[in-house]
């Protein structure tokens, strides 16, 4: 087992990741304050691995939340079941929410944990490779609206991540696949050499080989650990962990909740950023395409939605998240291995990028 640690002073927490994790109590039972546990996991999830993680539980009066599976479901109704839930067992300030399952699970469970009682103990247990790598570590919290992906939310840390790399074999190939995409974004974004190794890793990673998907998930937490400790409410650095989400988020937001997976409409809104790092001259048309590639590779989508035009891209990102004083501010590459968040950029380069012809980038590829 490996521990790294989220630096965050009083706050800190551990990441612990590992084979066979949920079966060892002693990794989570010291960050337990109560006697009174809740479960929050989903139809997909709670076969597999509740039983289990109530077992390790023995001693503990666990309450099992069962949320409906699915992006569509990270709503408001859906998180007033986990208060329902909560309330109905009477579950008191003492009590521990895990979030047992991916990253919608761990949003709106840890969304629940801050809001209970204005705030109760939380704990992650991400069973995805997406949120293994990502959504638990941090502290991002929350639900989409309809009008936009993660609206509504707050920051909430956990006191503890627990990843047992087991789970990732019961994952279907597409949801790996999604997981995928926010691991190359760690690459992309501040670790040229970790791109290098997953471009030699990558049939490995989808042949879910224990040693190279344990390496992928210790230094991508690694990167995030980093960059949360050094912003924890995006202030700045952080915003680099969007690379893609802008442009994904508006495909999300657009095609329906769940329609695209996220790492998939990561993937492409990657593209999207590349290219238009690309037309500015920060990287290469050849750094373009080795993103491109590899992404491809990983068994992701490369090409935005054919619907999606320049007006409907612009009505989605105008709500993002990182619109200050109505000016969009981006995630581009400055060069592979560095990002940055700028809105200083010619509103052409944007134009251009939103109504480039991306089946015919990725055509040149094969030649
Ligand atoms: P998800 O939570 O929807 O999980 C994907 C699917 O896999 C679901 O059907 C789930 O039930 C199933 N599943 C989970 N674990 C499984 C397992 N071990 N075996 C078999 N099936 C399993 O999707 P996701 O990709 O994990 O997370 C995407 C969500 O995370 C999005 O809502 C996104 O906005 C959010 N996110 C949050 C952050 C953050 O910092 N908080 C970062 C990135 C993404
Ligand atoms: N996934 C982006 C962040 O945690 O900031």
């Amino acid at each position: 087992m490996q521990t790294l640690k989220v630096d965050l002073g009083e706050r800190s927490y551990p990441i612990h990741i590992g084979e066979g994790l949920l079966d060892r109590p002693e990794l989570l039972t010291p960050h337990i304050v109560g006697r009174q546990v809740a479960i929050v996991t989903n139809t997909t999830v709670a076969p597999l691995y509740l039983e289990r993680l109530t077992a390790t539980l023995a001693g503990y009066n666990v309450l099992p939340v069962v949320l409906p599976d699915g992006e569509a479901f990270k709503n408001w109704e859906t998180l007033q079941l986990i208060f329902d839930g909560l309330l109905a067992a009477r579950h008191d300030r003492r009590t521990t929410v895990i979030a047992l399952g991916g990253g919608v699970i761990g949003d709106m469970a840890g969304f629940a944990a801050a809001c209970y009682q204005r705030g109760v103990n939380f704990i992650q247990i991400p069973t995805t490779l997406l949120s293994q790598v990502d959504s638990s570590v941090g502290g991002k919290t929350g639900i989409n609206h309809p009008l936009g992906k993660n609206m509504v939310g707050a920051f909430y840390q956990p006191a503890v991540v627990l990843i047992d790399t087991l789970s990732l074999r019961s994952l279907p190939e597409r949801e790996l696949s999604a997981g995928l995409a926010e691991v190359i974004k760690y690459g992309l974004i501040c670790d040229e050499p970790f791109l290098t190794w997953l471009e030699e890793h990558m049939d490995a990673l989808r042949g879910l080989d224990p040693q190279a998907l344990t390496l992928a998930i210790e230094r991508s937490c690694a990167a995030k650990a980093r960059v949360v400790g050094a912003d924890e409410r995006e202030s700045g650095v952080r915003a680099t962990l969007n690379l893609g989400h802008t442009f994904g988020h508006a495909i999300e937001t657009e095609m329906g909740y769940g329609v695209w997976l996220h790492g998939e409409a990561v993937a492409a809104g990657t593209v999207m950023a590349l290219e238009m790092s690309a037309r500015l001259g920060w990287i290469s048309s050849a750094d373009r395409d080795r993103g491109i590639r590899l992404l491809q590779r990983a068994g992701l989508p490369v090409v935005p939605p054919e619907q999606m035009d320049e007006a409907c891209f612009m009505a989605h990102m105008s709500v993002d998240k990182k619109v200050l004083d109505g000016r969009l501010r981006l995630v581009l590459l400055r060069r592979i291995g560095e990002a940055v968040v700028t809105d200083d950029y010619p509103q052409e380069v944007l134009k251009a990028t939103l109504v480039a012809d991306y089946p015919a980038l990725v055509d040149q590829l094969r030649g």
